[in-house]
């Protein structure tokens, strides 16, 4: 699989989060507690961009904005159903951030 560099880290570490184009998709970044999260930006219900999500310290989660279902940070399971967010593997380098794309 490949590697590819994305925002800088100091950036998301003051926007907290950032989207970063990908193809024809988009990935959320997210700097929460210390650790940066990379998903694909598309709630797998009905497509919703997931940018103005909400999270939830004590839970752990990302809530989406259009009907509320909430995945896990670290693994992007639902927790009302099977589904899951498409979640990108990250590691920090040269001050950035990577992301490990699929099947690359
Ligand atoms: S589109 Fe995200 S919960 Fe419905």
């Amino acid at each position: 699989m490949d590697w590819t560099p994305t925002v800088r880290l100091s950036r998301l570490q003051r926007e907290q989060r950032c989207i970063w184009p990908l193809g024809d998709n988009e990935v959320l970044l997210l700097w929460y507690a210390e650790s940066v999260y990379a998903f694909e930006n598309r709630c797998p219900h009905q497509g919703f961009a997931l940018e103005n999500s909400v999270l939830d310290a004590a839970e752990h989660s990302l809530s989406c904005p259009l009907h509320q279902w909430r995945f896990r940070l670290g693994t992007g399971q639902c927790l009302h159903n099977q589904s899951a967010l498409k979640v990108y593997e990250t590691r920090l380098q040269d001050q950035r951030v990577w992301i490990r794309l699929p099947g690359g």
